[in-house]
């Protein structure tokens, strides 16, 4: 390549400097064009979880102490190379000490072995004194192999370098003038670049912009485990939800993203995700005053990759605090500036990024009689510390919508009416509260009532307020494979549609989310031992019955209830003639969802399913012929006459023959399976 006159190349800096307000990427070479996407790798979610550096939106910095700073980004992006390729860097050193180095860093091979150096393949480039220094390893041994090349004229402590693979070089660019190439020993012919910097002893390394190159024509590509994009089947629940003007969800944790089926099921079924943990206080500002995004930010740019929405959970909570603070000695007034500030940074780092904050997580107790959860914010800032946090979060964001989020509180209860006075309170107060998560963290044998969950949402719309479901999971018994019964998945099954059913009944609620994506992985059997199997997919990501009844639920929105022919009967019996205070069972379609109304006032149901409710006869009900009717939020049924007597004491029957008296064994009493002498039996009785 011939070399470039003097006068070009600072025509080529007054460029550089120009281009710079624009983008911070060193200029390209004629005829070729960045890798997409890899245009600009310092910011969101690239380099703060690496571990060595600080990283800010626009540089990163590398310090060396007595000993070399190597830094290699496992977890950030990463260039998938087939043909000629080139990584443009600006790097600074503001070192005195720059004799012996700060350079870029490109990977071809990671370290296999014990040393270091075992199947490592490397390339350093960078400032070394007054020469541009080369050093690279081909895996075999520690000792590298170097190469000086001059630096340019007038190029000292600041410099764009280049450095290309063409054809079966390695060719060094700096301050956009060819300084050196040398045959490349196969260092990337794994056809992976991992980026990352070494900084000598006593060195100071600041690098101002990263970026990929490639001829035009190439296929490089950069990749990411959170940059994947996930295959759009177009019947997803995301979907069949998005039809329904639904947002619905799943918790991530960004280090599953590397698990291939993750990535594609997370993107393909969901069109919002949430952070499990990423987004936590400890998380997110792990020493004081210092706050690392990167976990959370990958969430973000997924999400962004993937046309999903993200909720931010959760800023004031008892648990996922760092060491620092809750073992550290501050006063009230220290602590209320330390949340203060924890707020406002995180609220400003995703200023218009989110779609709303869970800005209270679980402030009242778990158990009766469901006061204030003890918690270091409620020591330190007394009660008053759920009003000041949304405050705070207002004043910081005042288009960030804000939620109360909580646990055991879903359907109607001591609990759920102690959440209710608490943000009932708030309102009146005229804390700038915009919603309440209902978590629904749930088992199969006794989900909530239906018809609860749906009048505890009405209850909010009364108050203006949106409602999510934050959290969901319906856990079940597994043996210790992990696996569950059909019949028990049926149940879940039941159970998640059931909650989706109660959210479409009312306007307010707007998202359903569950507490992961797999089975796979879930805090559930970590938390609940002998359970487990509480989400929507597999551990292969198949969909299980429950994401099968939370889409035709999604679908199913349209068909109003239906109530089959003779199909109101005593509850597990064929008669059409009950008892007040009796169990009914109404079967029929499209059913859940619905409420159950005699004589137009509602009936409790003890049970839902797409074609049966169990409900109870209310006591009051008089005798006589009474109209029951079942009603959704699509429609309502045709109304049924049915017959309610006085009840004469009976023995209830089942079926047509079983399950009415039991002998001591539990085995059904019959005319083959009598009862033993002086033995007791048990009666089910109407
Ligand atoms: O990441 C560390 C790991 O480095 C360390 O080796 C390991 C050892 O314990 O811990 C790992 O962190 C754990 C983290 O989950 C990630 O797995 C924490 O110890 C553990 O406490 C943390 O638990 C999370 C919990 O909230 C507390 O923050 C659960 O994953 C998460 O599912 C759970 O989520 C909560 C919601 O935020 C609020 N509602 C209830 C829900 C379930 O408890």
């Amino acid at each position: 390549m011939p070399a470039i006159p003097s006068l070009s190349l600072r025509r080529f800096c007054l460029t550089l400097f120009l281009a710079s307000a624009l983008s911070a990427a060193p200029p390209l070479r004629s005829g070729w064009v960045y890798v997409p996407g890899a245009q600009e790798m310092i910011g969101a979610g690239k380099w703060g979880c690496v571990s060595g550096l600080t990283a800010s939106a626009n540089s990163l910095t590398i310090q060396a102490g007595s000993g070399y700073n190597t830094i290699t980004n496992t977890t950030g992006p990463l260039l998938q190379v087939t043909g000629d390729f080139s990584v443009l860097t600006t790097v600074s050193t503001s070192s005195s000490n720059s004799g012996s180095g700060v350079f870029l860093t490109l990977v071809g091979a990671l370290n296999t072995g014990a040393n270091w150096w075992e199947g490592l393949k490397r390339l350093d480039v960078g400032l070394a004194g007054n020469a541009i220094g080369v050093s690279y390893w081909t895996g075999g041994s520690g000792n590298g192999t170097g190469v000086t090349m001059p630096l340019p004229d007038g190029v000292s402590g600041t410099v764009d370098l280049e450095v290309a693979r063409i054809s079966n070089q390695i060719v060094v660019f700096a301050g956009g003038m060819q300084v050196g190439a040398f045959a490349d020993p196969g260092l990337f012919a794994a056809g992976r670049v991992y980026f990352g910097f070494n900084v000598a002893p006593g060195n100071t390394l600041t690098v101002t912009s990263l970026a990929a190159a490639m001829p035009q024509g190439e296929s490089n590509a950069l990749s990411a485990p959170y940059l994947q994009t996930a295959a759009r089947s177009g019947t997803g629940l995301r979907d069949a939800a998005a039809a329904r003007g639904l947002l619905i969800g799943a918790a991530v944790d960004p280090s599953h993203f590397s698990d291939p089926g993750y990535a594609q099921a997370l993107g393909r079924e969901f069109n919002l995700v949430v952070a499990e943990n990423a987004m936590k206080f400890a998380a997110t500002e792990p020493a004081p005053h210092q706050f690392n995004f990167c976990a959370a930010d990958q969430i973000v740019q997924y999400a962004q990759a993937n046309g999903m929405q993200v909720r931010g959970h959760t800023l004031v909570w008892q648990q996922a605090l760092p060491g620092w603070l809750t073992t550290g000695s501050y006063t009230p007034a220290q602590a209320a500036d330390i949340l203060k500030e924890h707020i406002e940074v995180v609220l400003g780092h995703y200023k218009g990024q989110l779609i709303d904050w869970d800005v209270v997580n679980e402030a009242i107790a778990y158990g009766a009689p469901y006061g204030a959860q003890p918690s270091y914010w409620l020591n330190q800032l007394g009660s008053g510390y759920v009003d000041l946090a949304f405050q705070w979060a207002h004043a910081a964001d005042p288009n960030a919508k804000l939620f109360y989020n909580d646990t055991g509180g879903e359907g109607l209860g001591a609990k759920s009416e102690a959440v209710y006075n608490l943000v009932s309170g708030m309102v009146r107060r005229g804390v700038p509260v915009n919603g309440v998560g209902l978590q629904m963290h749930i088992t199969a044998s006794s989900p909530p009532a239906m018809a609860d969950i749906s009048t505890n949402i009405a209850r909010y719309a009364a108050l203006g307020l949106e409602v999510h479901i934050t959290e969901m999971d319906v856990r079940v018994p597994v043996d210790s494979g992990g696996a569950a019964t059909g019949a028990n998945l049926s149940a879940q099954a039941a159970a998640y549609q059931n909650v989706l059913a109660a959210c479409q009944a009312n306007s307010n609620c707007t998202a359903l989310l569950t507490w992961g994506v797999t089975d796979s992985y879930s805090w559930i059997p970590g938390n609940y031992p002998g359970f487990g199997a509480a989400l929507l997919f597999d551990t292969k990501y198949n969909a299980k019955t429950a994401a099968n009844s939370i889409k035709s639920q999604l679908g199913g929105q349209g068909n109003p209830p239906v109530i089959f022919t003779n199909g109101i009967v005593i509850h597990g019996g064929r008669s059409t003639v009950v008892s007040p205070g009796s169990l009914v069972d109404i079967y029929g379609s499209n059913l859940v969802g619905a409420q159950v109304t005699v004589n137009g006032k509602a009936a409790p149901a003890y049970y839902q399913s797409a074609d049966l409710v169990v409900f109870q006869m209310p006591f009051e009900t008089g005798t006589g012929s009474v109209l029951v009717q079942v009603k959704s939020a699509a429609g309502a049924s045709l109304s049924n006459a049915i017959t309610v007597e006085a009840a004469a004491p009976s023995i209830l029957t089942y079926g047509d023959n079983w399950g009415v008296v039991q002998n001591q064994d539990f085995s059904v009493n019959s005319a083959t399976n009598c009862a033993a002498a002086g033995s007791y039996l048990t009666a089910y009785l109407i």
